[in-house]
């Protein structure tokens, strides 16, 4: 093993492991006096204040952390938001103005796509934040202003906590936004920023369950194709959640808004095909139980992630992972952090080099 590995066989492992710290690591400069702050960061609340919509740019996994995001800026901020692949952006005739704020994340902070996007929106007058890890990097350099993730380096080309690094300082400029806009009170910002600040122990909590999820994970080994059902928030962190499972086990994984799969593909679900269904959020848990007995219905084989308290009435799953229960906006981190285990131990189980997929690189400065 190489240095750096430190006990663990594989990057993406230690990576997944370091995410507790690294999350704190990213919330501490923005916590202040029990309160969020984006002083340290250098961004003016006027900025924050006085656009009209928000515009995500970014590509992979930092495009999923984008979706997130969304969810959230909808529901707390009741305001427009776009989520863009930057690789589409210019293609997409896309709607930027003076009161447009453009977040463009990335890790490295050097993928081509989307330091073009960023260019693009900033020359129709957007102001920028760019979300980055990697201090000093072309996109850093590019954007007006820069909130950096402290994941510290990441080696695994599968992100895990670029990802969620990623997640905690958009929490903290939505919460800055929602306060200075009005949104949150100060009892509301409290409760925000208690539920935010929980985030690393809950996925702590799920890192020393690794190996329910290792057991869980051998389920899946022969599949060719795998479905992950969830609805609104749950359907954002799904995506995330499938696209690390394909990248690193090469299992044909496809995130599914629940109730879309009766207009698609539900003629794929055959006899003991992999279904891993996600239920954080209370106001969803109905319907997505009765998207659980149609694929159940059709031989499916299915692992349940859901909130501590939510109550999965008597049916029979496969497998019920119990995900640590905090306020529904912060679910987004433990559940997380599940789908990276179950990636991980997949790959591994399959005897794949976890840290290299094929034809994969981590940063790409091609367009
Ligand atoms: C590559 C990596 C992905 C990553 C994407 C964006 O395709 O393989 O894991 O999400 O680039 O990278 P960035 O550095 O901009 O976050």
């Amino acid at each position: 093993t190489r240095a750096g590995k430190g006990n663990y066989p594989f990057y993406m492992e230690k990576e997944i492991m370091e995410q507790p710290e690294a999350i704190k690591a990213t919330l501490a400069p923005r916590y202040v006096d029990g309160r969020i702050s984006l002083e340290a960061d250098g961004v003016p609340d006027d900025v924050l204040k006085n656009c009209e919509r928000v515009c995500v740019v970014a590509c992979g996994t930092a495009m999923h952390a984008g979706l997130v995001a969304q969810s959230l800026i909808r529901s707390i901020l009741r305001m427009h938001m776009d989520v863009e692949y930057a690789s589409e952006f210019m293609y997409m005739d896309p709607v930027i103005d003076d009161k447009t704020l453009v977040l463009a994340i990335s890790q490295s902070g050097e993928t081509i796509d989307t330091l073009e996007a960023l260019k693009y929106a900033r020359s129709q007058g957007a102001k920028s934040i760019a979300v980055i890890n990697v201090k000093g990097s072309s996109i850093a350099r590019e954007s007006d202003y820069v909130m950096y993730t402290y994941a510290g380096p990441e080696i695994a080309v599968a992100s895990t906590k670029a990802y969620t690094t990623q997640m905690a300082a958009l929490f903290a400029l939505i919460g800055r936004m929602a306060v200075v806009r009005g949104a949150f009170n100060e009892e509301q910002e409290k409760a925000f920023v208690d539920a935010l600040m929980q985030a690393p122990d809950a996925i702590q909590q799920v890192l020393d369950r690794k190996e329910e999820m290792h057991h869980i994970a051998r389920g899946l080994l022969e599949a060719k194709d795998a479905f992950m059902l969830g609805r609104g928030l749950d359907y954002a962190i799904l995506l995330e959640g499938a696209l690390k499972l394909k990248e690193v086990s090469y299992i044909h994984t496809e995130a599914y808004a629940s109730g879309e799969l009766k207009h698609g593909t539900i003629a794929l679900i055959t006899e003991k095909t992999p279904v891993v269904a996600l239920v954080t959020q209370e106001r969803v848990r109905d319907k997505e139980l009765s998207n659980i007995r149609e694929v159940q219905s059709r031989g499916a084989s299915v692992v349940v992630l859901v909130k501590d308290g939510i109550d999965l009435a008597d049916a029979d799953y496969t497998h019920v992972f119990t995900l640590p229960a905090m306020d529904d906006v912060a679910m987004a981190f433990p559940a997380s952090a599940a789908l990276q285990l179950l990636a991980y131990y997949v790959s591994m189980d399959r005897g794949l080099d976890v840290d290299k997929p094929r034809n994969l690189a981590k940063v790409v400065t091609v367009e």
